[in-house]
């Protein structure tokens, strides 16, 4: 396994201060478990035993970066968008139950996650569009007119 914090780079102290701190915090819930994921986790990854420490260790750093990025950067694009469109702001103010619209699109309109690459293995069909073997993909969510519709019209989630 390549160990992600093992390359010279800005931020790697931060990185080692990240990892020490998941290194002690799963020695601590080794030695005393309390009735948490991070105790359920460890008691798993023991049990199955795939697992290496440092990936061990890996995967819960990743946990909390996959966790904190995405959702710090998802709730700064909702206010953002919302500021910009400020009738829908007035929208949602005055009738709540649009929030689960508004947040939804604000994710597909914005996403704090852009695009994920994907390498299709074989073909395969999406949406009646047939993606190639062996072929990068970017999928991406975004529209392409400029409007920003946070009243949920993306039709997958709000048909
Ligand atoms: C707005 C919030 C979030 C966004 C936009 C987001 C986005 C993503 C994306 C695009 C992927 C890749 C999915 C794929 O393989 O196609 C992913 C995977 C993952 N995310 Fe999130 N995520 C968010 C919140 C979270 C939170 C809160 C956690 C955990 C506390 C989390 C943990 C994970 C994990 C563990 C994976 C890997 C899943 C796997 O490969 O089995 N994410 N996320």
């Amino acid at each position: 396994m390549v160990d992600p914090m093992s390359t010279d780079r800005p931020g790697q102290a931060a990185c080692q201060q990240l990892r020490d701190y998941v290194e002690k915090t799963l020695e601590d819930r080794r030695r005393a478990p309390p009735d948490d994921f991070l105790s359920d986790f460890l008691r798993n990854a023991d049990a199955a035993g795939e697992l290496s420490p440092l990936e061990i260790i890996s995967q819960i750093v990743q946990l909390i970066v996959g966790g904190t990025d995405t959702t710090r950067v998802a709730i700064v694009m909702q206010l953002a968008l919302l500021l910009q469109h400020r009738e829908q702001w007035d929208a949602v103010c005055r009738d709540p139950s649009l929030i689960p619209g508004a947040v939804a699109e604000a994710m597909r309109f914005e996403p704090s996650v852009a695009s994920f690459i994907r390498v299709t293995t074989e073909d395969i069909e999406v949406g009646g569009a047939v993606l190639p073997a062996r072929r990068v993909r970017h999928p991406s969510n975004r529209p392409t007119t400029a409007a920003s519709r946070l009243r949920g019209r993306c039709p997958s989630l709000h048909r």
